[in-house]
């Protein structure tokens, strides 16, 4: 499949591993809007292979070596699960292709280490898909324009929990819904205020909690680990507050930035005075027209997270968002999170 690109621009020969629900659902329709060349699908599944690669257009393998060894990308895409992850990125640098990954990158950081030895010059992403999305970029950019203020504390709401039992979960590699789906908050919180240096979750008695994250940079974070929301509903927010500034992101699609208002305690009559230079500011997608920036692999990151891969390829630069550094940080907030039991943890105690 040759993908549709708005640009002219040059297209980069790719092979996915991973044919799953995830890829053929999401991943495949997103390689659209990019300038990849789709010349092979590769799953441990034949008949899977097959029946993705006779739809995209591409031919089936089963083995990523073979494929490696046939195709000659320049780049894989990754979406076989935490597991898999690793020896597949291990054996894609080996042959001196680029890879792109989904999220989880692995169980353990310490898998990751295999693979930021193998890096060499090749770009490495991790589909972190909230680092990526256009509401994340806007938060970053209004919370840093003009000399912006230190970050003081941020919150994350998401619909998710730290499970009991941490410690066997980590020994004996159990996939959780804490390893697939914790690093959506975890991610968009460090894209935005920076590396954390320690972690503490308190558990309520009853499901979910808090997930208290002190930051390198000096901010506070919370997050709110709204067990019992159901993911079907629109829950999930985010709240920066640096020194007169506030940014909320409401649903990854809705950024409101408060710039607050000429103010006297006691004095100021009316909330909504004359003058454009104050207020709010809203930023939201329509959803009359039939366009790209109102889709969900826009608003969600996806497009995004593949674009800097791109990106990062075509100028011949490292990946600094969604790196192999920013995906072992992440990694170690989960391990900290499962060990934590209402302790703080030090993320630099783990490794
Ligand atoms: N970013 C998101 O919003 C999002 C959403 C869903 C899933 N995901 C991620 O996408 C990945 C895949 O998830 P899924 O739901 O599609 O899982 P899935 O189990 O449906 O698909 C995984 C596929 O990978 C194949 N596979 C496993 N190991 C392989 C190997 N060594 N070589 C070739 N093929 C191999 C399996 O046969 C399977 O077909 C996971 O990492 C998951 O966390 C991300």
């Amino acid at each position: 499949m040759m993908a549709s690109s708005t640009k002219s621009e040059r297209s980069l020969r790719v092979i996915l591993i991973g044919a799953g629900g995830h890829a053929t659902r999401t991943l495949l329709p997103t390689l659209h809007h990019l300038p990849f060349e789709l010349v092979a699908i590769c799953d441990l599944d034949e008949a899977r292979a097959r029946q993705a690669a006779r739809k995209w257009g591409c031919s089936a393998h089963t083995d990523l070596a073979r494929a490696l060894d046939a195709e000659k990308p320049e780049a894989v895409l990754l979406a076989a699960g935490p597991g898999a992850h690793p020896p597949l990125a291990c054996r894609a640098l080996e042959a001196g292709v680029h890879v792109w990954m989904e999220k989880p990158s692995s169980y353990r950081a310490r898998d990751l280490d295999p693979v930021l030895e193998r890096r060499g010059d090749r770009v490495v992403v991790v589909g972190y898909k909230k680092a990526f999305m256009p509401a994340t970029d806007k938060a970053i950019e209004l919370l840093s324009a003009e000399g912006g203020k230190a970050l003081q504390s941020a919150l994350a709401v998401y619909p998710i929990d730290v499970p009991e039992d941490g410690r066997r979960i980590l020994e004996e590699g159990v996939f959780t819904n804490w390893l697939g789906n914790g690093c959506h908050p975890l991610s968009l919180l460090v894209a935005v205020a920076g590396e954390v240096e320690a972690l503490t979750v308190r558990r309520s008695r009853h499901g979910g909690g808090m997930c208290l994250l002190e930051f390198a940079g000096g901010a506070v974070g919370a997050l709110h680990l709204a067990a019992g929301a159901p993911s079907s509903q629109a829950v999930e927010r985010y709240h920066f507050v640096a020194d007169g500034r506030q940014v909320v992101i409401d649903n990854g699609s809705r950024v409101h930035f408060q710039r607050g208002i000429p103010f006297r305690y006691g004095q100021t009559v009316s909330f909504a005075p004359e003058g454009l230079d104050h207020g709010a500011i809203v930023w939201e997608p329509q959803n009359h027209l039939a366009t790209l920036e109102n889709r969900m692999e826009f608003t969600q990151g996806f497009y995004g997270e593949l674009r800097y891969f791109y990106d990062c390829i075509v100028e011949g630069r490292p990946a600094v968002r969604g790196s192999l550094e920013f995906a072992r940080h992440l990694t170690l907030l989960y391990e900290a999170a499962l060990l934590s039991e209402g302790r703080e943890i030090h993320i630099a105690d783990l490794g």
